[in-house]
């Protein structure tokens, strides 16, 4: 691992890529699988309701039956870790319930003062379809991989986002169906290989201007 303290933030987004060889003699320590997770977990979602799970992967065999369905692509089993994130087929008002009584208890408050804040939760998700929710629940799953991704890079762990699945294979192989949870994405994690050519890459970005549109 190389030492990033020096590096401001732009520096170490350039250091990070999306890792296509991985080193398999190296493991993240405990510590560094925990900060990752915890960091994902600090993750903002919508309503702050956390509508996913993730699902640590580091079992080899377990990671060698999900490897053809993940086009075969190397990072599936070299990587140190696969961090998979999955949605709740079966999103319903007692998760907004929990949620419900997780504010009451963490800030000391009655639940009844949040009856307002309740209704609202309950009465945005009745309006959609269940394919609207998951695609909502899916969102807030994004937006936590690039917490994750950023997370890693600033403590000098490499990551590599993975779409490229077959997503009901994995679902069918982890057992997530009975769990009623699908998978959606995924990121390998772990640490570069010296031989991945594509640390060597300059990154390929639109100029500014093409992005931001500033009014
Ligand atoms: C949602 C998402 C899914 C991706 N899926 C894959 C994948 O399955 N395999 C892969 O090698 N790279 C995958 N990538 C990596 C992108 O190709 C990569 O981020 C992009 O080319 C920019 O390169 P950089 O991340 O190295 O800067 C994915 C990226 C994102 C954001």
């Amino acid at each position: 691992m190389i030492n990033k303290k020096n590096m401001n933030i732009i520096e170490k987004l350039n250091w990070r890529y999306a890792t296509k060889e991985f080193d398999t003699s190296k493991k993240l320590s405990d510590e560094q699988l925990d900060l990752l997770l915890e960091a994902t977990n600090l993750t903002p979602s919508s309503f702050g309701l956390q509508p996913f799970s993730v699902i640590v992967i580091e079992n080899d065999e377990i990671r060698q039956r999900l490897k053809p369905s993940a086009w075969n692509q190397p990072q599936t089993t070299d990587a140190s870790h696969l961090i998979l994130f999955a949605i709740k087929t079966d999103l319903s008002e007692k998760d907004v319930d929990e949620f419900i009584k997780r504010i009451s208890e963490s800030r000391n408050i009655p639940i009844e003062s949040l009856a307002e804040y309740d209704g609202m939760m309950k009465g945005f998700l009745k309006q959609m379809s269940n394919e609207d929710i998951n695609n909502w629940q899916a969102k807030q799953a994004y937006i936590a991989l690039g917490q994750l991704m950023v997370s890693a890079a600033v403590e000098g762990i490499d990551t590599c986002p993975m779409e490229g699945f077959d997503k009901k294979e994995f679902d069918k192989i982890l057992g997530l169906e009975e769990k009623n949870l699908a998978s959606v994405v995924m990121a390998a994690v772990g640490f570069r290989s010296a031989n991945d050519k594509y640390q060597a890459l300059p990154k390929v970005r639109k100029p500014l201007n093409e992005m931001v549109i500033k009014l």
